[in-house]
């Protein structure tokens, strides 16, 4: 049985990670403690931040985790498109595997094509991945699994990952899953700003670098990964939903924002973006 309930998705992904030799490792609290500049985590990799600077060492070189986020602020910030948006959200889970100098590109790229293809059983034809611009490894790399046209290059601001303006970041490859018709499917509009036809679901980061204040860019002591699924678009994939909203993550609260107001089912589909403002916002309350 394929997982379909976001519980089982959440568990397939740690378990498959958990066959693979990776520490599973609880998600660090969304208020953040380590880091002056930062309020709430936005990223799985910000409690391995030292880990992958070599400044701290684990028993450990592989890890998993289910990480709690928030980007309502700085560097990655969603708070504006909640609402509107089919996918995204204020708080969110991600989904993350990490190599602090062990495995590199290669095994990142497998472990991500094996999962989403074996694992979650996601058709091949529907996928696609971009690469930064001069990443002619992960081209090459790519290329095992998905067509040379279907792997797509794109410049900084979409292929080269950093936390915030200073420290651990690097070239990225990101997989996108096509939810559209596939007659008309358009690949010139993967990643334009109005398409909500090709989703990303996956951010591969090959952490080579330490950012300094003056943007230099020092090489980090070993060559490592942070990988980042976001639970909430993997579930829509998987539950054949229009939005993220429309998944058992959400459907329980909008209901219950319905039945508080009333509301026929029309008036709850006309006034969708204030349902799914309530619906995100009061969840990242609470977390
Ligand atoms: N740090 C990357 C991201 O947040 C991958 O986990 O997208």
């Amino acid at each position: 049985m394929k997982p379909t309930t976001s519980n089982e998705i959440r568990k397939a992904f740690l378990d498959f990670f958990a066959e693979h030799q990776h520490e599973i490792v609880a998600s660090s609290p969304l208020p953040n403690l380590d880091n002056p500049t930062l309020l709430f985590t936005n990223a799985g990799m910000n409690q391995f931040v030292d880990v992958f600077l070599g400044n701290e060492k684990r028993s450990y070189t592989r890890a998993a985790t289910a990480q709690k986020v928030m980007r309502v602020q700085g560097k990655h910030n969603d708070l504006e498109n909640v609402g509107p948006s089919p996918r995204h959200h204020t708080f969110f889970e991600m989904l993350g595997n990490f190599s602090f100098g062990d495995y590199f590109k290669r095994e990142a790229i497998d472990f991500a094509w094996q999962f989403v293809t074996g694992v979650l059983g996601l058709e091949p034809e529907r996928l696609w991945a971009t690469i930064y611009l001069d990443d002619d490894e992960s081209f090459v790399l790519w290329q095992r699994y998905l067509p040379a046209e279907k792997i797509l290059r794109f410049n900084e601001k979409d292929n080269f990952w950093a936390m915030g303006d200073t420290g651990p970041c690097g070239p990225n490859s990101e997989m996108f899953y096509y939810v559209g018709d596939m007659a008309t499917c358009d690949p010139s509009r993967l990643n334009a700003d109005d398409d909500e036809e090709f989703l990303e679901f996956w951010n591969l980061v090959f952490m080579q670098f330490d950012r300094q204040t003056d943007g230099t860019l020092v090489p980090l002591p070993k060559p490592s990964v942070d990988t980042g699924m976001g639970l909430e678009r993997m579930v829509r994939i998987l539950q054949h939903a229009h939005s993220t909203y429309e998944t058992d993550l959400f459907t329980p609260a909008l209901d219950e924002v319905q039945e508080l107001l009333g509301d026929s089912d029309a008036e709850r589909a006309e006034k969708f973006v204030g349902y799914r403002v309530i619906a995100d916002h009061g969840r990242a309350a609470t977390f």
